[in-house]
């Protein structure tokens, strides 16, 4: 199938970054957010770095304002109805991403593609949810997904080969790499990502080194682009918790089980970048 139209639901750091990766490759998108004060910030925010492209050479003003023209943002889940793909990106709850993708199959056409960028939930189990879940794979992109050119391609148990094929087709169109892989939990990268951010707290303690000096040792020892408390602050600390225990309760391994340090920064609402203060301060 051809996708010229994707439907992004949720404008949130994924969201908004796949939404504006979409727009560049010269999708137009359908970006809905559940009011229209964080549609706008959404679209501001994307127009922001394809300024910032400008500026550095890296675009044209024609092209950013081409893109932006692209990008339609709304409220109503409805206006996906003539999508070719829709990606969600709501909150990490499965119960959620269940009744939105029940209401997905209700409204789209019957031969769109519906894709989750869950990082850590069952493909599978979200499918279920659905009549059709030959239509249903996993798009899994990573943060922040204008950067990042990895995209994991889902395949469920009951998934086609069509839509894992239209969903490969379209990584590809968005200048990505695409690598496909089965339903299981983490996927490919958060297996092996979420265990080692977590052995990376551990160290905090036991070794008794500061973040800073972590993330020095990870960048400068070990060739990481960012140490890990940097990745944590910018992943988000209740999303990394929240991907770990998803882990864990499937897995049972004790690595996968996000450290106590974890679970009191995200009690306390220390987040990370979102929140202003995680493993460090953001002005
Ligand atoms: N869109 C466009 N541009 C953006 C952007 C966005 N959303 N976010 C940042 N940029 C821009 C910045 O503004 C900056 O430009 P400017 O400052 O000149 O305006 C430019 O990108 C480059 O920023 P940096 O100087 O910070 O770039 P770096 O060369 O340091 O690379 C990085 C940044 C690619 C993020 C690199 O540090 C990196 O690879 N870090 C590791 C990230 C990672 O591992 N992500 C995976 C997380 S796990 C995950 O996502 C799974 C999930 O399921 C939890």
């Amino acid at each position: 199938m051809t996708v010229q139209r994707i439907g992004v639901v949720g404008l949130g750091a994924m969201g908004a970054g796949i939404a504006q990766v979409a727009i560049e490759a010269g999708f137009d998108v359908v970006g809905r957010e559940v009011s229209g004060e964080l549609g706008d910030a959404a679209a501001a925010r994307i127009g922001h770095f394809l300024t910032r492209k400008v500026e550095k050479g890296q675009q044209t003003e024609e092209e950013r304002d081409a893109a932006v023209a692209r990008l339609e943002t709304t409220t109503e889940l409805d206006a996906l109805a003539d999508c070719d793909l829709v990606i969600e990106a709501i909150v990490e709850e499965l119960d959620a991403k269940r009744a939105l993708f029940t209401e997905l199959e209700r409204l789209c056409r019957a031969d769109a593609v519906l894709a989750t960028n869950t990082s850590a939930l069952s493909v599978t189990e979200i499918a279920a949810a659905t009549a059709s879940p030959e239509r249903v794979v996993g798009m899994h992109f990573f943060n922040p997904a204008p950067l990042m050119p990895l995209v994991e391609v889902v395949r469920a148990e009951l998934s086609a080969d069509g839509p894992v094929a239209t969903a490969l087709a379209v990584v590809e169109q968005l200048g990505k790499v695409a690598v496909p892989c089965h339903d299981t939990p983490g996927f490919v990268v958060n297996r092996v990502l979420i265990p080692l951010l977590n052995d990376c707290v551990r160290v905090l303690d036991e070794a008794r080194v500061s973040p800073e000096s972590l993330d020095a040792a990870m960048a400068n020892g070990a060739g990481w682009p960012m140490g890990p408390c940097t990745l944590l602050d910018l992943v988000g600390i209740d999303v990394h918790v929240h991907a770990s225990e998803a882990l864990y309760e499937k897995l049972r391994e004790p690595r996968m089980a996000a450290p106590p340090r974890l679970v009191a920064m995200r009690n306390a609402g220390l987040y990370g970048r979102k929140s202003g203060r995680g493993f460090y301060a953001y002005g």
